[in-house]
Parts: C-alpha cells; structure tokens; sequence
C-alpha cells in the first residue's frame, strides 16, 4: 500500500480538528444535556454520506449516530439494496447532540450546528448525498416542501447529488410502503454512486434541477 499523499493528511487532520471542535462545542442548549457529542462515523473519504436528524437516546449514550431501532433498520437496507455496509460510508446528523426526550431539533439548534455539518460535507466531499427524512432534507434542499414530495428523485445540488428519502423511523412507523420507497431510493443513490466512480453499465437515472421544486411547491399539502 503506498504511504498517503500530502493531501490526503491535511484533509484527515482537518477532519480530526473538525471534530475536536464539534466535541466541544457549547453553541446552543443541547449541549447541556447530552451525554456525549454524535459527530459521525464511518468512512471520511466515502462516496456516500447519509444525513439524518439527530441522535436519539442510544445514540446519545455510544456517541455513535444511527445505532438504535432506526441505525439497524437503515444497516439492513443498505445491506440489501446496496451491498454496503456502515464502515464504507459516511453518516452524520443535522445536529450533533440529542434533543431532550427526543423532541424535534429547534430551528436556533439547527442552525448553531449547520457549520458542523457543512465543513463534514466539503471534507468528505461524498458524490452522493441521502438525507434520511424532513429536517435534513429541508436544510439542505432549501425548502418548506416535505419528504414525500421531495423523495422519488435525485437532485444536483452543490457538484453533487442529493437524493432525498424517509427517515427509517417513519418506515418503522409506516411499514411496507414506506419501506419500498426507501428502498427504490436507496438503489437510486447506488446508481448514481456507481456511476459517478466510472461503472460505464451502470444506467444513470435522471438527476434533476432544484429549480424543479418550485413545480412541487405548487401541489397542495407539499410540506408533509
Ligand atoms: N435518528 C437520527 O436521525 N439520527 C440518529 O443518529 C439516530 C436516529
């Protein structure tokens, strides 16, 4: 194996001092109560990044995002859909420390946290983006329209692309249809992955605009 480019160090070591600062961080309220900072795991140079909401109780107590009844739903579907396996990708949350009794992130949380999330996006720099549910594919999308709307397609957004799908509490929650919509997207993010690292037979499925949103932004009840 040869010895890792100059580029390749200064990167890891500024994704170390990235999150030396997220553990430390005190910026909002959360901090308070949490038992241990979630900044991420996996596989830094990964082509893929999944982006949840926020730790939850096991989470929390591990310091590891996505490992309760949500992370082994999400283990298993990426298993089954994309060959992969958590270590090869990376995952992260919108916010990094756990919302007292699991309560929804507030939009003063989000926003203290979104430089976190940003510098972990351009560090990794991954070719494909899944946001798992509202909250982060709101932020990152730029918009009030809800998952269910948003879902169903890929987006070029920022040099790559994001392809948004349900949280895997909601699937918990919604059982089989709920779960085949996470799975069809889920093969469409591999697609893209596949592709995009020079598979030439693999099919590209369409990458839309986001200008494309203003259209669903039209249909009612589009923020669910
Ligand atoms: N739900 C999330 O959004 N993130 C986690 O890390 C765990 C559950």
């Amino acid at each position: 194996m040869s010895p890792p480019d100059s580029q390749t160090q200064g990167a890891d070591s500024a994704f170390e001092e990235l999150r030396a600062a997220a553990e430390s961080c005190t910026s909002c309220g959360l901090c308070e109560q949490r038992t241990q900072v979630v900044f991420g795991s996996g596989d830094p140079h990964a082509d893929l990044m999944f982006i949840g909401e926020g730790p939850g109780a096991e989470e929390d107590r591990t310091g590891l995002p996505f490992v309760g009844r949500s992370g082994k739903l999400l283990d298993r579907l990426m298993g089954e859909e994309m060959g992969l396996t958590r270590d090869s990708v990376y995952i992260a949350n919108v916010v990094k420390c756990r919302p007292p009794a699991n309560r929804d992130p507030r939009p003063e949380e989000i926003a203290a946290c979104r430089p976190h999330l940003e510098r972990q996006l351009e560090l990794i720099d991954p070719k494909v983006v899944v946001t798992l549910g509202n909250f982060s594919s709101k932020l990152l999308m730029d918009t009030r329209i809800g998952i269910t709307k948003l879902r169903g397609r890929a987006y070029a957004w920022s040099g790559r692309a994001l392809v948004p799908t349900l949280h895997p509490a909601a699937v918990l929650r919604g059982g089989g249809d709920a779960m085949a919509m996470v799975r069809a997207d889920l093969v469409r993010a591999q697609m893209i992955v596949n592709r995009s690292t020079g598979d030439p037979s693999e099919t590209e499925p369409a990458v839309v605009d986001l200008t494309e949103l203003s259209e669903l932004a039209d249909v009612a009840g589009a923020n669910r």
